[in-house]
């Protein structure tokens, strides 16, 4: 093993990032009284999560009629039926709940005059089971719901004694001889010691991977970690193939234009003025889902009706708007508008195209947030020890397309679930486990190996390699040929990964060394990606194949489960739960209601 000293530490429960699912995780855990450690690579409030603008998915009914049964409608028609049922029940049921609990922990919602929580209309969110208006579901703190999200939930874990290793990298998993995982290896940036974290239970709370692309709304933190620490130790990822474009990137920059904004009035137009959606959803119209909204944005484009000199993007009109609807619930993106466009959007549009901004595929979990381990004889079965939250792992309640404003009440309701469940199974009077030394001595082994790696590529060069291929072979429209060239380009990037350049060899605050063990992170998701969208031959949620245009449930109505091994992927399969947790005698959805059908806006 590589000789590096190390400090031990013993707690119930490590949870690895401090987004929002991350904290929801910590909380509950710490509320119950087991010994909770959460390690992040970030300041807790620099989260991404605090980039979340629109705000959060519940159907509280506090501005029209709504029910969580068309809340998970919706969710299930948005996934384009590639959701577990059972788990898109869990997320509709619990989601008023876990936005009561936020409310009371202290988040500071935005208001309706008769004091409830203000909600907004966003898209694919409907009533009546998809046969009625638009729903305003999405519970907003004006346009910086995250914001507010993170710093309540920081603020209460650290009342509940939770302890915080803040600017420590997570480098790997240490898992038992027989698959248990037991802890983690971190590295604490600012002062270069190592760190061995040593738990009953370890959740994965890390977020997704938007950085494998060259323009993301994601922040540079969004590297994949955890996905990267599961996939080193042969356990799948699954669905990796569906990556979700929010349609209103700042052209250019990539920055965020909430869904909010369509959701308040706005809406898009092409080069003629005209708005284009109305003739591709005619009922839903700027509030079709996101992967539906992008794909016309990308057709008017390449029909030579986008704008800008180069006729390569797409125009937000917001001026219309009352000033004071303006600054009351959009008041970040008005300020966003003006920084990363120039723009002044009470008078002009946002230049806006499809950006990459979700990860739909991850870690498998079920819906208490247990990490699978699918075998032939059971695919449910689970990885003992090991949890996942967010948007690190697929639950799986999105599928192929997540609904906007679904992702903060995935962080909350599994972040909490996770916490629930840890508690039935974390007994804190028995002893943790002693380490299984030769995963300790291999992700060791692992560090030293890249700080000191003295090959021929930078980290920088290969990243921006990566970067450029997957948004081009793996971009919102894909056929047979971009997606074989991407893959065979990919495997040649993926194995230059032993070739890499560092140039750093200190251990405090090398960023050289961070920004490499980052790579190794995202390299594996980009593989799983790209390869997991060359085997599927369908279009279906956020995986539009234009050599296969139509959804085939026949033969694709399954999960991908991807393991990687360098530039190597070995994809295999798993069902999907077509069952919800509770028949309609119970109380539960009419399965007639949720049974596949054509996806229309
Ligand atoms: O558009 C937005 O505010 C993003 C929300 C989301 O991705 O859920």
């Amino acid at each position: 093993m590589a000789a590096y000293e190390y400090e031990t530490h013993d707690y119930d429960v490590v949870v690895v990032g401090a987004g929002g699912a991350g904290l929801r995780a910590t909380l509950g855990m710490a509320e119950q009284g087991l010994r909770t450690a959460c390690v992040t690579k970030v300041f807790p409030t620099r989260s991404h999560t605090v980039a979340a603008q629109g705000g959060i998915a519940a159907s509280l009914s506090n501005m029209g009629p709504d029910h969580w049964q068309w809340h998970m409608y919706d969710t299930i028609k948005g996934s384009d039926w590639l959701g577990d049922m059972d788990a898109m029940e869990y997320l509709a049921r619990e989601a008023p709940k876990a936005v009561y609990e936020l409310e009371h922990y202290g988040v500071p919602f935005s208001r309706n005059e008769n004091g409830t929580i203000y909600q907004r209309p966003f898209g694919g969110h409907t009533t009546e089971f998809g046969e009625g208006p638009p729903v305003q579901r999405t519970c907003a703190a004006a346009d910086r719901t995250g914001h507010a999200m993170l710093h309540t939930l920081y603020g209460q874990s650290l009342k509940h004694n939770a302890e915080f290793y803040i600017e420590y990298f997570a480098t790997d998993l240490i898992m038992s001889e027989d698959g248990k995982c037991q802890g983690i290896v971190a590295w604490k940036l600012d002062d270069g010691t190592m760190h061995v974290f040593n738990a009953k239970m370890v959740v994965l709370a890390t977020g997704g991977y938007g950085r494998a692309f060259f323009s993301a709304t994601s922040a540079h933190t969004c590297t994949g970690d955890g996905n990267g620490m599961v996939a080193r130790q042969g356990l799948p990822l699954q669905d990796m193939e569906f990556v979700q474009f929010h349609p209103t990137g700042v052209y250019g920059a990539g920055v965020l234009i909430t869904e909010g904004a369509r959701g308040e009035g706005g809406y898009l137009t092409n080069s003629e003025g005209e708005r284009f959606m109305e003739r591709y959803a005619p009922t839903y119209k700027d509030l079709a889902s996101r992967d539906v909204v992008s794909r016309c944005m990308t057709m008017e484009i390449r029909e030579g009706r986008g704008v800008g000199p180069e006729g390569d993007h797409i125009h937000l009109n917001l001026s219309h708007l009352p000033p004071e609807t303006l600054a009351l619930r959009l008041p970040g993106i008005t300020e966003s508008a003006k920084i990363f466009a120039g723009v002044d959007l009470t008078k002009e549009p946002i230049p806006v195209m499809p950006t990459v901004h979700y990860n739909m595929g991850g870690i498998p979990t079920n819906y208490m947030g247990e990490v699978l381990n699918p075998t032939k004889d059971n695919p449910d079965a689970i990885v003992p020890g090991l949890m996942a939250v967010g948007e690190a792992a697929s639950a799986s309640v999105h599928g192929a397309n997540r609904l906007g404003s679904n992702s903060l009440i995935d962080l909350v309701v599994f972040g909490r679930a996770a916490a629930i469940k840890a508690g039935e199974i974390v007994d804190p009077k028995e002893a943790n486990p002693t380490l299984n030394q030769a995963s300790l001595d291999a992700a060791f082994d692992r560090f030293d190996g890249l700080r000191h790696a003295n090959g021929n590529v930078p980290t920088a060069e290969l990243r921006l390699e990566m970067q450029k291929t997957m948004q081009a072979d793996a971009a919102v429209f894909r056929t047979d040929k971009t997606l074989a060239e991407g893959v065979v380009k990919m495997e040649a990037i993926a194995a230059k990964m032993d070739d890499l350049k560092v140039t750093d060899r200190s251990m405090v605050w090398n960023s050289d060394l961070m920004e490499t063990l980052e790579l190794s992170n995202l390299m594996p998701n980009a593989m799983a990606t790209i390869v997991g969208a060359e085997a599927r031959k369908e279009s279906r949620g956020a995986h539009a194949h234009e050599d296969y245009p139509d959804r085939d449930d026949k033969n694709w109505r399954k999960h991908s489960l991807a393991v990687v091994d360098g530039p190597k992927v070995t994809l295999d399969y798993r069902p999907v739960h077509i069952e919800p947790m509770t028949s309609k005698a119970d109380g539960g959805i009419d399965p007639k209601k949720i049974a596949p059908k054509k996806r229309v806006y």
